[in-house]
């Protein structure tokens, strides 16, 4: 017999602080509507060294230190989504990310109801898997690797 095996992927989403303040249930809900687990979830205030770390990629763009005052002026939700495809399909349901272009392209993404300027755009996601493996360490830490809470570094097996 046969058994079939779907890989789930994973994914970093993060609700940005200005959504935390209005949208945080209602994007909640829709991550669970669309069939995702949340794998993993941390409300958090990222310092600036935090938030200019995970946007590294960005720190030549005009827009960075905005990106980053932005990033760190309120709690953020970061949350590990799990499920087949998941990067893409988190992807799709941001919508681009510019809100006028998702108005445009796709009205009922997350960006076109809830974002109000391309950079104040209210949520994130991963753009592959290797980024998201790479951000969910960031953030997470790695889980395995059997540093317990204090950090001494005890393994427990
Ligand atoms: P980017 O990784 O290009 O977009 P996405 O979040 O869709 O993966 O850019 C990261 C963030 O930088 C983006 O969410 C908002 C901000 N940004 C601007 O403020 N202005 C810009 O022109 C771009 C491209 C991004």
């Amino acid at each position: 017999e046969i058994n079939f095996f779907f890989p789930k992927q994973q994914t970093l989403a993060v609700i940005k602080p200005d959504a935390m303040e209005e949208h945080r249930e209602k994007i909640l809900e829709e991550i669970r509507g669309s069939g995702f687990s949340v794998t993993q979830l941390k409300e958090a205030v990222l310092s600036r060294e935090m938030a200019e770390e995970f946007y590294k990629e960005h720190r030549e763009k005009p827009f960075f230190s905005q990106l980053v005052d932005y990033m760190c002026r309120g709690p953020c939700l970061m949350l590990v989504l799990t499920k087949e495809n998941a990067v893409e399909e988190w992807r799709a349901m941001m919508g681009p990310t510019d809100p006028d272009q998702a108005k445009a392209t796709s009205p009922n993404s997350l960006r076109a109801r809830f974002a109000s300027d391309i950079l104040h755009n209210s949520v994130h996601g991963s753009t592959n898997e290797q980024h998201a493996e790479e951000k969910i360490r960031f953030i997470f830490g790695d889980i395995c690797s059997g540093t317990g809470p204090t950090g001494d570094g005890e393994t427990d097996r």
